[in-house]
């Protein structure tokens, strides 16, 4: 992808004529007051970059929500621990202001790690309490913490009416609605629909790092989440018999055959959405989530128990607001 360049705020280049890009802080300021003269309402979309459907699915969701759409595209390095993949996160910025401005977002902000963070690796941080614990949190520490921090800051420099979040990412919308109750942050938290490719995976930036072999593996997990799904439907209840059979069907030898690359389950839970607690008798709307690896790349995905279109191209949950 061509490197962009620009320095100061503008026009995105190319046919980015309604996309206006800002890099530092004070441009962003600068460009924010313009959009928000006459008391249009602002939707903000935080990602991370090398944007895929379900980013798009986010951006609609926004431009549902409220006048205005802004999204920021920072590859946050709080967020990764020390082994983890921050130096080969894909980048696209380009591609990503193209994709964000066809689909009306309005303002990108895109900051240098030193324009985001001026003085360094912020000292405060934001402490995710036992829920960033739980989960991928079991797995990687530090990630919750380096997450709400980015996002907390990012709320204070675009100050939003709505902030929209992906439902694959659900511990984090969890927490990060946890963070606007207890610190009282005026923003209101909006969930956008997990989108799959055809054959179910749950789209991510990371998955651009499998081999053609792991792309062939990966569905499994969330075909083995949907058998689970469908005992759900079929009236086992038990959280841990459901867990249980996400197992089994992972172990069980993969249809494209015995040296087909497998998934390394890190964890799969039925827990309460809102709370994250694990629970024992699941109820329709509680999630069974989980994780994994397939070679070098970590997976995660979710399934709302009994409430997910079977149909496994795009998986709505129904009303996520
Ligand atoms: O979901 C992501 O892409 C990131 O965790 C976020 C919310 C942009 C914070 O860096």
């Amino acid at each position: 992808m061509t490197p962009v360049t620009w320095s100061a705020s503008g026009d995105a280049p190319g046919k980015n004529r309604g996309l206006r890009v800002a890099r530092t802080r004070v441009e962003l300021e600068r460009e924010l007051a313009q959009l928000r003269s006459g008391g249009a309402t602002v939707a903000f979309v935080p990602t991370m970059g090398f944007l895929h459907p379900g980013h798009l699915a986010l951006l609609d969701r926004a431009r549902e929500l409220a006048d205005r759409v802004v999204l920021s595209v920072f590859v946050n390095p709080l967020q990764f621990g020390p082994e983890e993949d921050l130096d080969r996160y894909p980048r696209s910025l380009g591609r990503d202001l193209e994709l964000a401005s066809a689909r009306g977002a309005v303002l990108a902000f895109a900051p240098s790690v030193e324009e985001m963070y001026p003085g360094g690796p912020p000292r405060v941080r934001v402490h995710p309490g036992p829920g960033g614990e739980l989960l991928c949190g079991a797995f990687r520490p530090g990630h919750f913490e380096g997450v709400l921090t980015a996002v907390a800051r990012l709320f204070g420099l675009v100050r939003p009416d709505v902030a929209v979040f992906g439902r694959k990412d659900a511990q984090q919308v969890a927490l990060v609605r946890q963070m606007v109750r207890d610190l009282e942050l005026r923003v209101e938290i909006a969930v956008a629909p997990l989108v799959r490719e055809m054959d179910g995976l749950a789209m991510s930036s990371r998955n651009a790092y499998l081999t053609p072999a792991e792309r062939g593996s990966a569905p499994a997990l969330f075909q083995a989440l949907s058998a689970a799904d469908m005992a759900f439907r079929g009236g086992e209840h038990r959280g841990a018999e459901l867990e249980a059979l996400v197992r089994r069907r992972l172990e069980a030898s993969p249809e494209e055959g015995p040296d087909a690359p497998r998934l390394r389950l890190d964890y799969v839970q039925a827990v309460d959405s809102g709370t994250l607690d694990p629970v024992q008798a699941a109820r329709p709307g509680h999630l069974l989530a989980a994780a994994g690896w397939i070679g070098e790349t970590r997976l995660i995905d979710n399934v709302v128990l009994g409430a997910d279109a079977p149909d496994p191209r795009v998986s709505m949950s129904g009303r996520e607001t």
